[in-house]
């Protein structure tokens, strides 16, 4: 009998998590909710494939990488999947300066090149480690992180997510890239005033 409760639970609490749906392709003309897109009525295999990522994307930006994002707005066929991609290539010299993704961990497989790449866990632990072709890192969800070229030449990577839409917090930019006075600035890291004023004419911010 008390098997029997037992399986009925289990089974009633599988059905209520069970997906009602095959997929969800995002109808991106709606606007998203906490919960994705609506669905796109009509769909073709076309809607399942993603074909952006090309071969070593050059950078344009102050710290030479670029990244080809293939999230719920670029690839509508990961709406409610729980999961997206996106290539990184890393010029010589490139780096993706330190940030987070609130929503997803990120796994980071070498495609090319050596790239060294961190993160620091909640208790201020740094770890840290250089990687080649072929091998991959595991990312933590929400963890601050960062990946540079290890090397003489480009590098690239692919990463995947564990979100559609893992979001993207970057320090640099949360700190000097909007209009949070540098007076606070100055008292919040112990900066000194000129190195916040370079800090926010790099990263475009005011105040
Ligand atoms: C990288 O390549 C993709 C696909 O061609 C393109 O959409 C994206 O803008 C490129 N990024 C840079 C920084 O060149
Ligand atoms: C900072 O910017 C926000 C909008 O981005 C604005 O609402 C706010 O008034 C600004 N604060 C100051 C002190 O300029």
């Amino acid at each position: 009998m008390i098997f029997i409760i037992f399986l009925l639970t289990l089974l009633s609490h599988s059905t209520t998590n069970a997906s009602v749906l095959d997929f969800c392709v995002a109808d991106l003309s709606s606007s998203q909710t906490p919960s994705g897109y609506p669905c796109k009525k009509s769909v073709t295999i076309n809607d399942f494939v993603y074909s952006n990522f090309n071969s070593g994307n050059t950078s344009t930006n102050f710290f030479k990488f670029s990244i080809t994002p293939a999230f719920v707005n670029q690839f509508p066929a990961v709406n409610g999947l729980g999961l997206s991609a996106a290539k990184l290539d890393l010029d010589v010299g490139g780096i993706i300066p330190m940030h987070s993704h609130r929503g997803a961990s990120e796994l980071m497989i070498v495609v090319q090149g050596r790239i060294t790449a961190g993160f620091i866990s909640s208790d201020n632990t740094v770890f840290i480690k250089t990687l080649s072709k072929g091998q991959i890192l595991v990312l933590p969800q929400g963890l601050l992180h960062f990946q540079y070229n290890a090397g003489r030449n480009k590098a690239s990577a692919y990463l995947t997510f564990s979100s559609e839409n893992p979001g993207s917090q970057v320090l640099d930019l949360a700190l000097f890239g909007n209009n949070l006075s540098s007076a606070n600035l100055i008292k919040s890291t112990l900066l000194d005033p000129a190195q916040v004023k370079k800090l926010k004419a790099i990263f475009g911010g005011s105040g």
